[in-house]
């Protein structure tokens, strides 16, 4: 039998309505901040995500999917969704010579060669927004703020929410400096990995996940102590925004982003749920990848988030009701079947999920299946009911059951709230 790919999932339909209500939560959450809709492919030239994410970067150089198409073109699965955005919005001219701010959202799969644990897929699903085109600490308080507000949205209470600034092109290469003067003299005791990193692309060894290089770069230099007057300010700014919102947040000197293209705002949502891979969601500024990747100078913050550890989390806390039709319609015969469609249709017609029992049976039988399917009430339609034009309704939670004139059900049903 040929099984699902290791790291890949089938979400069964008692697991989808959690889903729905997390990505309802999402598209109504950016509505509100007045974001729109971007889809862009799901596979790019491998390229895009070598200069964005960064070649040094685990993302880019260990899990990333890559492949050569028929044609010959080195293509990969995309680990995240920025890189498309981005490059999409260059392509496709919505950086014009406006001043504007871009607000936007995304949504969709992402993949990433991972080694699969919880809440850690190889397939897995991202919401995520970008605002491009503003360098003003707002756009990041902003992000902030609908990034919380879409897990309040979604159920979450208590949110972690770490924060720091690794600073710019200015300032970054002084904290680099620091790091690789940290880290030289502990060469040896740097994994493999670290000690190539250590010649291409040092701060990346901060982003280890091996236990020996943990314990050298907890000791490490921390970027704050290296901003300049201009990031020092914008993190200043940040933060007073985010206090006259009531934001609650810790510093985080030692945040690491798995990505390359960050600049300045760095942040990240935790929960402890989740065990070693604790990011519900991660994001920040990006101020130099639009031009890096071929666009005019252009400012931009942006995050994303987890789906299926919003889930787990939420499953984990609160369960998930599965979904229950309003009806069952328990019908005894073909004629009643006939009848029984017909009324199902009429129902649904006033919103009510109507379910007709397709399966015959007697009338214990059906009302098993009706049981098991969560109905919460059951319309019965024998010989005796079509020929009287009646129906038996029966409340499964209360177990009362009546008879009711077949024109007057509508009336009925909507009187016990039944309708919307
Ligand atoms: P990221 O931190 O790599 O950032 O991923 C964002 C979120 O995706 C994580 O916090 C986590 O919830 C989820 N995630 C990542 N890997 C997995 C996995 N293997 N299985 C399940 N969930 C996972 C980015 O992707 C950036 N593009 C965020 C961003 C947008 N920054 C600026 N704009």
């Amino acid at each position: 039998m040929i099984q699902a790919v290791r790291g890949t999932r089938d979400l069964l339909p008692d697991e989808t309505p959690l889903w729905r209500e997390v990505e309802a939560a999402w598209r109504r959450t950016t509505r509100l901040f007045g974001y729109r809709e971007i889809r862009v492919p799901t596979f790019e030239e491998r390229a895009l995500f070598e200069r964005s994410v960064g070649e040094a970067t685990d993302i880019v150089s260990k899990e990333m999917y890559v492949f050569e198409d028929r044609g010959g073109r080195s293509v990969a699965l995309r680990p995240e969704g920025t890189a498309g955005v981005v490059r999409a919005c260059i392509e496709r001219g919505l950086l014009g010579h406006r001043k504007e701010l871009l607000r936007l959202w995304y949504h969709g799969q992402m993949f990433r060669y991972e080694r699969p644990g919880k809440g850690r897929y190889r397939e897995f699903t991202q919401v995520g927004a970008e605002a491009i085109g503003s360098e003003d600490p707002g756009a990041d308080a902003e992000m902030v703020d609908l990034a919380l507000d879409f897990l309040r949205a979604a159920g979450f209470e208590k949110l972690r929410l770490l924060l720091s600034s690794i600073g710019c092109s200015a300032c970054r290469p002084a904290w680099r400096q620091a790091v690789v003067a940290h880290l030289e003299p502990r060469r040896e005791e740097l994994c493999g990995d670290c000690r190539d990193r250590l010649l291409r692309n040092p701060l990346r060894v901060l982003d280890c996940k091996e236990e020996g290089c943990g314990a050298i770069v907890a000791s490490s230099p921390s970027p704050a102590d290296f901003l300049c007057p201009a990031c020092r300010d914008h993190l200043a700014a940040l933060r007073r925004r985010l206090d006259s919102l009531a934001v609650p947040y810790e510093m985080a000197p030692r945040l690491v982003r798995g990505l390359d293209y960050y600049t300045r705002t760095v942040f990240e949502v935790v929960d402890e749920g989740l065990g070693g891979q604790n990011a519900v969601f991660g994001g920040g500024r990006y101020d130099n990848l639009v031009e890096l990747l071929g666009g005019p100078p252009t400012p931009a913050v942006g995050f994303a988030a987890g789906v299926d550890r919003i889930v787990l989390l939420l499953r984990e806390r609160r369960g998930a009701p599965p979904e229950r039709p309003d009806i069952y319609v328990v019908c005894l015969g073909a004629e009643a079947q006939a009848e029984a469609l017909g009324l199902a249709r009429e129902l649904r017609g006033h919103g009510l999920s109507a379910e007709v029992d397709l399966l015959g049976g007697g009338p214990k039988a059906q009302f098993k299946r009706a049981d098991r399917a969560g109905a919460r009430r059951v319309l019965v339609l024998g010989e005796e009911e079509l020929r009287r034009s009646v129906v038996a309704l029966k409340d499964m939670e209360s177990g009362q059951q009546r008879e009711i004139a077949r024109a007057q059900l509508l009336a009925a049903l909507s009187a016990a709230g039944g309708t919307k």
